[in-house]
């Protein structure tokens, strides 16, 4: 059991959890006692990631699910109150890194599809978690953005852009449900040691010096970390902190 929140009783519903800061956030919200659904597009690493879970003793379910299709957002999120009987939390967290390009270069396409996931998906995510915490009255939403929602870095602007997206979507639905006892808020991870990160540094889009020497802590985040702070965003530790961007960040933006 984790020593921190005490979740027994409650269900979780985490997008994009076969790897990284998904998968860390779904074992941290199972360890705390939450039932789990876990959504992701990628069938095997999903049910590799639910197996992990179910062999360590949690209850989990899970959902293949692209976000970038609505239908089957709605239908994740419907099934997950179907098995589980209530919906309590949701970190919607599924996300694409994109190479960086020069603004006069940037392809539509690559722009289209980075929306789509970055921040369509989290939209739809939202909107049919809220459809079921709205009747429940009481609900915790955290939305996935990144420094990259805060600031502008040259050659980022389509994945920025879908970033940016994410703290507009997360203030005004915060501002929307707050009087209706449902909390919405984001994070703002700086560089944190998942796969996609990983994945840049080996092509050479990111250098991880320079990257753990931009963050005053020196080093680059865990996905652990960054799950800790979803974990207090839903807890009730955080139940005044309405519609934040909150840096998980290593001081990034604070220079
Ligand atoms: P990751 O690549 O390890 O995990 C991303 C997960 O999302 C994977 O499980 C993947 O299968 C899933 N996914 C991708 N497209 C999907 C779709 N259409 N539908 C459903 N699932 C989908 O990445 P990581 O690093 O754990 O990133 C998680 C989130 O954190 C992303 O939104 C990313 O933009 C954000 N972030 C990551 C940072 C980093 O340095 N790693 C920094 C700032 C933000």
């Amino acid at each position: 059991m984790n020593p921190v929140y005490d979740f027994t009783g409650r269900v979780a519903f985490v997008t994009g959890v076969s790897s990284g800061i998904g998968l860390a956030t779904a074992r941290a919200f199972a360890t705390s006692g939450a039932a789990v659904a876990l959504a992701d597009l990628d069938r095997p690493a999903l049910h590799d990631a639910a197996r992990q879970l179910a062999d360590e003793g949690h209850q989990v379910l899970a959902l293949p699910c692209d976000v970038t299709d609505e239908q089957q957002v709605a239908a994740a999120v419907d099934r997950t109150v179907a098995i589980f009987g209530r919906l309590d939390m949701a970190y919607n967290n599924a996300g694409i890194q994109i190479p960086p390009a020069d603004a006069a270069d940037e392809d539509a396409e690559i722009f289209d599809r980075v929306h789509a996931v970055n921040l369509r998906g989290i939209w739809a995510s939202m909107k049919h978690e809220l459809r079921h915490m709205r009747a429940q009255g009481s609900g915790a939403i955290v939305n996935c953005s990144s420094l990259g929602g805060l600031v502008g870095i040259p050659g980022r602007g389509s994945y920025h852009s879908s970033k940016h997206g994410v703290i507009g979507l997360t203030g005004s639905a915060a501002l929307e449900y707050a009087p209706r006892g449902i909390r919405i808020n984001a994070i703002c991870p700086g560089t944190i040691d998942t796969p996609m990160g990983q994945d840049m540094i080996a092509k050479g889009e990111l250098d991880r010096a320079e990257a753990e020497a931009n963050q005053p802590i020196n080093r680059l985040g865990t996905a652990d970390e960054t799950a800790q702070a979803v974990l207090w965003l839903c807890s009730p530790g955080a139940s005044f902190v309405v519609g934040v961007a909150l840096p998980v960040d290593g001081g990034y933006v604070a220079r």
